[in-house]
């Protein structure tokens, strides 16, 4: 191996940058050369490549976003798309790509080494820690972060008025945001998209928690839950005439420094994507078990479901008495 490629793709995540950095840096080390390739696969169908250098990767460990860009991408549905990706690294001599994101952009990585025998590895990065295969995805310790750092402001101006606040994080299809949040921010409520119970419930919860004496409540509600935040909070405004806000936490989740435990994450994972390369893997994604690195094959990391930690439903109910 010779050179390989690098790019990210999808949503940004807090810690993209420190998965790039050890990329470029493991494999200077090894003799290989990296390129970067800017904005995902738009960029990589436009042929927005160029050399990456450990100095071009210095200061970024602790940066949010990403400094390829990334794009939501639908060049590489078409297989005329894919075949123009391959054509590109075939014209930079590329040995072997890595993906960073998620079940988005691992669909792109594995139709382009299915199709065209690119090697292929994946970092898994996205706030939504919903990738069968790793514990974590890289960039959810820091949304996690962001947004209980946001419950927190909002309890207090909940408190001093006496109201309700709904509060929604991020989470398309999953709920793993959602929980944490409520555990470490002493949530009454939680819904998430994995549990589709019904919003009449929480009416009961908040008139409960008013008889026991708590003037104010916090209710979490994870974007894809149906209704939203704001289903829940039209729920509880007219099933209990308590004067209800919805706050909706939204990109602001997405940005920020990543929290050590992400710039560790990535760290590893960038540095295991290369040696995964560099030992023939291909076709699977790096992420973190067991307390070490394993491999999982791209297609399971969507075809198989990561679910949720359930205890922490009832953990967050029972510490909300
Ligand atoms: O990257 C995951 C995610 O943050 C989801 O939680 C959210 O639903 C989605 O991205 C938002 O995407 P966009 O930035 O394209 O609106």
């Amino acid at each position: 191996m010779k050179r390989l490629a690098v790019l990210t793709s999808g949503g940004d995540a807090p810690g993209m940058n420190a998965a790039i950095r050890a990329v470029v840096r493991t494999a200077t080390q090894q003799g290989i050369e990296v390129v970067g390739v800017r904005r995902g696969f738009s960029g990589l169908h436009r042929g927005e490549l160029a050399v990456l250098g450990p100095r071009d990767v210095a200061n970024t460990i602790q940066r949010g976003g990403t400094i390829l860009l990334t794009a939501r991408s639908h060049t590489w549905r078409s297989p005329e798309g894919r075949a123009k990706g391959a054509q590109v690294l075939r014209d930079w001599n590329v040995d072997g790509l890595i993906v960073i994101g998620g079940d988005g952009s691992f669909h792109g990585g594995h139709y382009l080494q299915e199709e065209h025998g690119v090697p292929v590895i994946g970092v898994p990065g996205t706030i939504d820690n919903d990738l069968y295969g790793t514990d974590h995805t890289i960039g959810y310790f820091t949304a996690v972060e962001t947004a209980l750092d946001a419950v927190d402001k909002l309890r207090d101006t909940g408190a001093s008025h006496e109201r309700i606040f709904v509060i929604e994080v991020m989470g398309r299809h999953a709920g793993h945001i959602a929980l944490d949040v409520a555990v470490a921010g002493g949530a009454e409520e939680v819904f998430i998209p994995e549990d589709a119970k019904s919003v009449e419930g929480v009416v009961e919860i908040v008139k409960a928690s008013v008889a026991k004496g708590k003037a104010s409540s916090i209710i979490i509600v994870a974007e894809g839950y149906p209704g939203g935040a704001q289903g829940v909070a039209d729920a509880i405004q007219n099933g209990t005439g308590l004067e209800t806000r919805v706050s909706i936490l939204g990109h602001i989740q997405r940005g920020g420094a990543p929290v050590s435990s992400d710039r560790v994450l990535a760290s590893r994972l960038g540095e295991a994507a290369v040696y995964a390369l560099m030992d023939g893997e291909k076709g699977v994604m790096v992420g973190r078990g067991g307390g070490g690195i394993v491999y999982t094959p791209l297609h399971e990391t969507w075809e198989k479901r990561k679910d949720v930690n359930r205890d922490l439903y009832r953990c967050a109910k029972t510490l909300s008495i």
